[in-house]
């Protein structure tokens, strides 16, 4: 292994992810395992130079103080103690471990060298991965999405055609998204890809469906269908590739901290089809997962794209679907997109994307009325999506992308702009 590694325990703080970043912006490698982990298990963790015990305010657990077991007392790591009380180190202290302190233990203490960084991870995740995986197969969703490009990215490195990826293409994707996914990884890194061609089936699913929950659960329930369909004609497949990055861990609760939502990149697959997970990404914050993409090769507009719902357009082209509105999304979603890239606002405001309602108004084209669909323009800015401020767009660029779309786009004769913050709007509007 190529970095060296500081071991966080995670003793009910809610400041474990705040420390590992510190370490890691010290550029020494620092993972969080939770506090029960055994000396048999992280004595199979290489590299270790020392321990941090993070304790805090959630260390009852059930009634039971949360401790570690005293056997790793005797590993002989450098051991430092923050607000835990009955720890048997001899660093122990109580409060916030300041940057100072922190420096010296991880330099000073436990003689821990900056070697983290990106072309080590990926070196030292190939290594892992080809030894959990040996020579068998690993099967992967791949979305299109930033997490599941990078996961097949470094799986391509490490195993090749080994990796076998699936693509469903489940008609709501973006303009071109689809294409630049096989352009991407069968043409350019020569991934053994599997494209699925489900539009039809989706589209037909989800004919005169208007109730949001109702649509977001037949998308979300296909595309299970879909996969395992593609999974049971393969043969030999051991693992499942996932996307699972450190966030979607923490979010989904550990044993010292509530779950916040449940995340599931692949769940809800059949019992019956029993797959070892692999999950390089586990351990990476979202700006990491892009900066590994960006050393891996990807191209920069797959890994700084924005976010994208999985149930994509489907949730834009607003209740029952039809092929007609859908498309006006995609269409009018590829012109913001571009307008946005001129202006420069791709850099600079976290998302943007188009809805079309599904009720008309009455319009003037060539001199006769016309009773067509909106677009609705939504642009904003957020830290973590739970809040959010509307973008303040210069009025000349509103006013290209509305011209574009209003000449471009069949079926439209009118432009909104979203002026609704999140509270009370959500971002999506289904
Ligand atoms: P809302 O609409 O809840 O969206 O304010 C917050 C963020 O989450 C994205 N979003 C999703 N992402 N699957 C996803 O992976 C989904 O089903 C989904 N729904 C919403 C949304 O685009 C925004 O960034």
């Amino acid at each position: 292994m190529k970095q060296d590694l500081i071991v966080i325990l995670d003793l009910g703080s809610s400041q474990n992810t705040v420390i590992a970043r510190k370490i890691r912006d010290l550029g020494v490698y620092s993972e969080i395992h939770p506090h029960d982990i055994t000396a048999e298990e992280l004595g199979k963790l290489e590299n270790v130079k020392g321990i941090i015990l993070n304790g805090g305010e959630n260390r009852m657990v059930d009634g039971q103080a949360v401790e570690i077991s005293p056997e790793l007392y005797d590993l002989g790591y450098p051991m430092i103690s923050v607000d835990y009380p009955q720890s048997k180190c001899k660093t122990q202290m109580s409060g916030f471990l300041n940057q100072e302190l922190l420096e010296k233990f991880v330099f000073e203490d436990c003689g821990a060298k900056a070697n983290w960084n990106m072309k080590n991870f990926i070196e030292d995740q190939t290594e892992l991965i080809r030894k959990q995986v040996k020579d068998k197969k690993v099967l992967l969703a791949l979305s299109g999405g930033v997490d599941s490009s990078v996961v097949a990215a470094m799986l391509i490195k490490a195993i090749g055609q080994q990796l076998v990826c699936v693509h469903v293409n489940h008609g709501l994707m973006r303009k071109d998204e689809s294409e630049s996914v096989v352009k991407v990884f069968r043409d350019e890194l020569h991934a053994n890809l599997i494209y699925v061609d489900a539009e039809e089936r989706f589209l037909g699913k989800l004919e005169n469906v208007a109730d949001p929950e109702q649509k977001r659960k037949i998308i979300g329930g296909e595309f299970i269908r879909v996969f395992e369909e593609e999974a049971r004609k393969l043969e030999g497949i051991d693992f499942l590739g996932q996307g699972t990055i450190y966030p979607d861990i923490i979010e989904s609760g550990t044993k010292t901290a509530k779950m916040v939502k449940s995340h599931h990149n692949v769940g809800g697959l059949p019992e019956d089809l029993k797959f070892e997970l692999v999950e390089p990404l586990k351990q990476l914050f979202k700006d990491e997962v892009r900066a590994c993409g960006v050393e891996l090769g990807l191209p920069p507009e797959m890994v700084y794209r924005q976010p994208f719902p999985g149930p994509g357009l489907g949730v834009r082209c607003l209740g029952a679907i039809t092929r007609e509105r859908l498309e006006a999304v995609r269409e009018s979603d590829a012109i913001l997109r571009e307008e946005f890239a001129k202006a420069g606002l791709d850099k600079k405001v976290w998302q943007y994307f188009t809805v079309v309602p599904d009720f008309k108004s009455v319009g003037m084209k060539n001199n006769a009325r016309v009773f067509e669909y909106m677009v609705i323009i939504r642009a904003i800015n957020t830290i973590d999506a739970m809040t959010a401020s509307v973008e303040k767009i210069d009025w000349n660029v509103l006013e290209r992308i509305t011209n574009r779309i209003l000449d471009e786009v069949e079926n439209v004769n009118r432009v909104c702009y979203d002026m609704s913050p999140k509270p009370p709007a959500t971002i999506e509007f289904e």
